[in-house]
């Protein structure tokens, strides 16, 4: 099956589009990641920069991209490693300058090792200089050095960047719009998680360990040559109600809920999905309470993420069912209005109803302009993830203890409306029991 991919065309319209903002008088520096050691002489797994792979798609360290506008011998110039045999033996291909140029669009590539030489060159007689300020005192520093450079030729009337701008701002904000080529990789994504949250259903049996349900979700990530765009959440139990649950060793018990939140990351962007369904196949029906609070509260978010409402309708809108939902399970007495008011539904809902999604799972961009909550526009994406946590230490009637309860689905927002990118994950109760009922199906074909 053909997967999607980013054009080297988009990644030039990116360059264009953020050079068009920085004004013509600017140059941008952009570094790749680093390689991180875990231990010893074991490396974590390299994961590119997201900026960086944003405007390059090149995947390896050691690299610097630098946006040179208007430049007559090119105005995209790459840094990287250069070509090594010896090293290619020991750690893998490399690019090198050549590669930059014919494979990614460079329109001039040097090695990694000659950028103390020819940057102070590029940014002569350049007003500002945009940059990741304030993230590495390393590159601040290395910065302010090519800067001090040019500043050392100025009696040859050479003038320096005099203007620092951070990068972010710029890029950040055209991140948060998606282009379709973007919403593909991100439907290929969560369509890949779906069939991963499916595969967790149909092989749960009471017994088994959190961290076998957790193998079949890389498997099932694996197989699509993709991995995770964060730590598996894999909590049986009262272990659903600890929101950053990652331990994944407790078995699970018959009776018991199991939250899963996990998505998978295709071509560096990201999908995030949660569902929570029971052990044994069957809700009890204290759990299907619970679920249908969370599931009613997440239509209703999803209903008000369209364009023109403003970044926290879906949220005040969670809050409203699930403050509802908690007077109906006998938690909460009171008005609804003042128990709003109060936030009395925080020890039970203690988190927001989503983030942007991107090419980072909590993606970057504004959710305030200014003092107000930022409109929802075409391109946005978002999560919308209600939950109900009624851990052991809260106040919640016995029956309901032990439970937790999350839904979370990745919404794209569209001219018309939104598009449910995760929508073919099994959610209704009804959906989810017969999945569970189903033989394991799932060994090929998906996305
Ligand atoms: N999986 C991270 C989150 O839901 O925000
Ligand atoms: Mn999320
Ligand atoms: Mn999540």
């Amino acid at each position: 099956m053909k997967t999607p991919t980013i054009t080297l065309k988009e990644f030039a319209r990116r360059r264009q589009r953020l050079m068009q903002a920085m004004g013509k008088n600017s140059i941008a520096v952009i570094p790749a990641a680093s390689e991180r050691l875990r231990n010893r002489d074991v490396e974590y797994a390299f994961r590119q920069d997201s900026d960086f792979l944003y405007l390059t798609g090149f995947p390896e360290p050691d690299a610097v991209a630098v946006l040179v506008p208007g430049r007559d011998a090119g105005e995209y110039v790459l840094f990287c490693r250069d070509r090594d045999p010896v090293m290619e033996t020991w750690s893998g291909r490399r690019a090198g300058p050549e590669g930059a140029i014919a494979a990614y669009g460079a329109d001039c590539a040097f090695p990694i090792g000659d950028i103390g030489e020819i940057l102070p060159g590029l940014m002569e007689n350049r007003t500002t200089l945009c940059a990741p300020f304030g993230h590495s005192e390393a590159l601040d520093r290395r910065l302010f050095g090519w800067v001090n450079q040019v500043r050392s030729k100025v009696r040859s009337g050479v003038r320096a960047p005099c203007e620092f701008f951070a990068l972010e701002h710029h890029l950040h904000e055209q991140r948060l719009f998606k282009q379709a080529g973007e919403f593909r990789m991100m439907r290929h994504a969560a369509t890949i998680s779906a069939n991963a949250h499916r595969r967790a259903m149909q092989v749960c049996r009471p017994g088994m360990i959190e961290y076998e349900i957790e193998a079949e979700l890389l498997h099932e990530f694996r197989r699509h040559g993709t991995e995770p765009a964060y730590h598996s959440i894999v909590g049986g139990g009262e272990n659903g109600c600890i929101l950053h649950y990652i331990e994944n060793r407790s078995p699970l018990r018959d009776g018991d809920l199991l939250l899963i939140d996990a998505g998978c990351e295709y071509g560096g962007y990201a999908s995030d999905i949660t569902r929570t369904f029971p052990v044994s196949g069957r809700f009890s029906a204290e759990q299907r309470e619970v679920y249908e609070v969370v599931l009613e509260a997440q239509a209703a978010a999803i209903a008000k993420a369209v364009p023109g409402n403003h970044w926290n309708d879906p949220h005040d809108a969670a809050v409203a069912t699930i403050t509802r939902g908690l007077r109906a399970l006998g938690v909460l007495k009171g008005r609804p209005s003042d128990l709003i008011r109060k936030e009395a539904f925080k020890p039970y809902y203690m988190h927001r109803t989503g983030h942007w999604l991107g090419l980072d799972v909590h993606d970057v961009g504004d959710y305030r302009i200014g003092d107000t909550w930022r409109l929802l526009e075409p391109g946005m994406v978002m999560t919308v993830e209600p939950g109900l946590y009624f851990g052991p230490q809260t106040k919640a009637p016995k029956a309901l203890r032990g439970i937790g309860v999350r839904i979370e689905d990745d919404v794209a927002l569209t001219r018309s409306g939104h598009e449910v990118l995760s929508g073919e994950c099994p959610k209704t109760v009804a959906e989810i029991e017969s999945c569970m009922a189903a033989e394991v199906t799932s060994r090929s074909g998906a996305a």
